[in-house]
């Protein structure tokens, strides 16, 4: 087994300015049997200029090319799979990817995954330190991590959870999961959770998670629908409250809400960029919700495959590019915020060329992503949904893939890491790293 009280942490400064510390990395659980010493990198925290994305080390604009593995946390929960999420890391940076977004939350457990939070307010350290791990792994291959904080459906517990929890504990809540947004008592269990991991120690760093580099944002919820409340109050007096408190704890970090980026009732006049007349009453409103103060930047998910079923591909392809022009201009011209494409998925499922198909439609999104950057405008990035690698195929859903198993897919997503990178990176020591890193030998 893993056993974290081994790992030893030294820490001290060096001409008063850079921290850096040496990790004793030993891991009996495997056959190695030798300790690894380790150095954390140094990165810096990504904040906002209007609608870009800033890195605070150098001031330079930061466009993100990233993916999803919301798997991370429960992988890491056993010694003897914690090498897979390694290997996601080293794989994602291979690729030239600096973001990825996973879950930082597991409530309950009820559907058979491992509990990070039991019972409101009550954490199994075991599953804590698998998000420690997760975390100061993604600082070691220079990967920032978006950690969602709670899931809108019910996967990992979700709204649902909290909801059955604060009904167990006599509180009379409705029969709605929606109470999650409004009761007094659910909001405390939430805002609870919140001050927990933002005030968390990472076992392995010893860096306290509100100051951790490598975390790039917080997202309050993984796609928050509050369908009970169609026309909008509830969900975004929620995103206030939540939003606002995070930052009272922290103000380190970006947050972001999570969102799909449907238009609400109130921006009727951008109805028909909706996948559909259904996306309007589903209680979020993309840009009431993301205009919230202390959102510091907007979230937008793509889903062709599922929001528009029997489209043909050129519809598909039309819609997608609709679809990212109106929230890229809304986040310049309206928002003035940068906006992420925090998931982009395509499914292969029932179709003939599926594998042209996702690399079309996949195109479409990095070419507006790329040519938003060239013009430094509010389109600051994509993370695909999701990827593996193998030995994890139990997380698998019809959009996600082991990357280097479809070495067109593979050269996509390497090759707009590095036309980004490109753009953005100047100077000596980035040129430097351009000879030697993924992007060697790609020329733009
Ligand atoms: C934001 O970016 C603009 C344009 O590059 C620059 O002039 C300005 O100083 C930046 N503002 C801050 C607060 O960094
Ligand atoms: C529960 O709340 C509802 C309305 O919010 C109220 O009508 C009902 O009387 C309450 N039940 C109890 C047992 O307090
Ligand atoms: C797509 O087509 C199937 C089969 O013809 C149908 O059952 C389904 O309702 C359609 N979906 C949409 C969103 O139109
Ligand atoms: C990027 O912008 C420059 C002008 O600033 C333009 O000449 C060039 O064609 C643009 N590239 C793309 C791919 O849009």
């Amino acid at each position: 087994m893993w056993n974290g009280e081994r790992s030893k942490v030294y820490s001290r400064p060096i001409l008063g300015i850079l921290s850096v510390t040496a990790i004793l990395y030993l891991n009996f659980g495997d056959k190695i049997h030798f300790p690894i010493i380790l150095w954390q990198p140094k990165l810096s925290f990504i904040g906002t200029n209007s609608s870009r994305f800033v890195d605070k080390g150098n001031g330079e604009f930061f466009f993100v090319n990233g993916w999803n593995s919301y798997w991370l946390m429960e992988e890491s929960v056993r010694a003897s799979s914690r090498s897979k999420v390694s290997e996601m890391l080293r794989r994602g940076a291979e690729m030239g990817m600096t973001v990825c977004r996973t879950w930082a939350f597991s409530d309950g457990g009820a559907d058979g995954s491992v509990a990070l939070q039991i019972y409101p307010g009550v954490f199994d350290e075991r599953v804590f330190k698998a998000l420690d791990f997760v975390i100061f792994e993604a600082r070691r291959y220079k990967i920032r991590l978006i950690l969602s904080l709670v899931n809108s459906l019910n996967a990992f517990g979700g709204k649902d959870q909290y909801v059955r929890w604060a009904r167990e504990a006599g509180v009379n809540v409705t029969s709605s999961t929606d109470s999650f947004f409004s009761h007094p008592i659910i909001k405390g269990y939430f805002k609870n959770y919140i001050k927990s991991i933002l005030k968390r120690t990472n076992s392995f760093s010893k860096v306290k998670y509100s100051e951790e580099p490598a975390i790039f944002a917080w997202e309050l919820m993984n796609e928050p629908r509050c369908l009970s409340s169609s026309s909008g109050p509830a969900l975004q007096s929620w995103i206030a409250e939540m939003a606002a408190y995070i930052k009272s704890l922290d103000q380190k970090h970006l947050v972001t809400v999570g969102l799909e980026g449907f238009y609400g009732p109130k921006t009727i006049e951008r109805s028909e960029v909706n996948p559909g007349q259904w996306a309007a009453s589903l209680g979020s409103d993309f840009l009431q919700n993301s205009a919230t103060e202390h959102i510091d930047f907007a979230s937008v998910h793509a889903y062709p495959d599922s929001w528009i079923p029997n489209a043909t591909l050129e519809e598909k392809a039309n819609y997608l590019l609709h679809w990212m022009d109106s929230h890229i201009s809304d986040g310049e011209y309206v928002l003035k915020k940068p906006v992420l494409f925090t998931e982009v998925g395509f499914s292969l499922q029932g179709k003939k060329q599926g594998l042209y198909d996702r690399n079309l439609l996949l195109k479409i999104v990095y070419d507006k992503i790329y040519e938003s950057a060239n013009k430094t405008q509010a389109g600051a990035g994509a993370l695909i949904w999701q990827l593996l690698v193998e030995g994890v195929e139990q997380y698998s859903d019809e959009f996600s893939l082991v990357a280097w198993e479809h070495p067109s897919t593979y050269k996509l997503i390497l090759e707009q890491s590095c036309r980004i990178r490109h753009m953005f990176e100047k100077g000596e020591m980035n040129r430097k790293i351009h000879h030697s890193g993924p992007c060697s030998g790609l020329s733009y």
